[in-house]
């Protein structure tokens, strides 16, 4: 039996997160250049993609280049944001004959216009595809999110459009990027890292998380299934107890 085959189909996480880290490490340890170890990343994500959908993962987001990694070496930036234009260009048409729908979180106008118009071409290809929603969070970060989030909420209230009382859980989340998915019940992160490192942090305040030694460009499918089984087995409590939840 494959690890793949011990996955209750019923119980697949909705909505998977994923932070990717390693790559660096994983490029050192083979005796290369950091670059080597992003495009090795890169051949990562397709797998991880692949596996997701393949067992129905309905939406899964990926922390491709978060704000701070702007403060990395200007020539890491400029061959991160060129991997994505190729991986982006040669992925379309696998995007699409697998039905995935490309979306993209965070501060996306601080892109450069290349990597910006590539990544919107991108989205609106693959537009009506309805399988699985890929989300890459791109100079993203969470603390960014809630500010501008707080900002708009703000300026509804001062505009009369938004009773200060009707702000609740269900309306703040309405104004974040990631408003058109459900919240991630499963957060991966790779290389050994216990940090969240601005990453979902709203959104994840009920998911599962799961941290794995792997590096990033080691981490493939049968490293995903066992991600899964392992959330497949645990207890979602919600703050109930565990009694009450047999009763149902
Ligand atoms: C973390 O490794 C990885 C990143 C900052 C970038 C992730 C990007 C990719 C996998 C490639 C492009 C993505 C897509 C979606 C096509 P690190 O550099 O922080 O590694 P280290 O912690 O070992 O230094």
């Amino acid at each position: 039996m494959t690890l793949k085959d011990k996955i209750n189909s019923k119980n697949i996480p909705e909505h998977v997160a994923i932070i990717m880290d390693g790559n660096g490490r994983w490029a050192k340890q083979h005796g290369k250049l950091r670059v080597f170890g992003h495009e090795n990343g890169v051949t990562a994500v397709k797998k991880i993609v692949e596996a997701a959908a393949e067992i129905g993962v309905k939406n899964l987001t990926l922390y491709a280049f978060s704000t701070e990694n702007w403060k990395r070496p200007q020539s890491e930036i400029n061959a991160l944001m060129n991997l994505l234009i190729k991986a982006l260009n040669k992925e379309l048409d696998s995007l699409n004959k697998n039905k995935i729908k490309l979306y993209a979180i965070g501060e996306l106008d601080k892109l450069p216009s290349k990597t910006y118009n590539e990544l919107q071409k991108a989205i609106s290809t693959t537009e009506s595809n309805d399988k699985m929603n890929l989300i890459l969070a791109l100079s993203y970060s969470s603390k960014w999110e809630i500010i501008e989030a707080t900002k708009k909420i703000s300026s509804k209230v001062l505009s009369g459009e938004i009773d200060i009382n009707a702000i609740n859980d269900k309306l703040f989340s309405s104004f974040l990027c990631t408003a058109n998915f459900p919240d991630p019940s499963l957060l991966i992160r790779t290389s050994g890292e216990y940090r969240l490192s601005n990453f979902l942090l709203w959104q994840i305040a009920y998911a599962e998380l799961y941290f794995t030694d792997k590096l990033w460009p080691d981490f493939g499918r049968e490293d995903f299934f066992e991600a899964i089984l392992d959330y497949q087995n645990r207890e979602r409590r919600f703050g109930k107890t565990s009694e009450q939840l047999k009763q149902k």
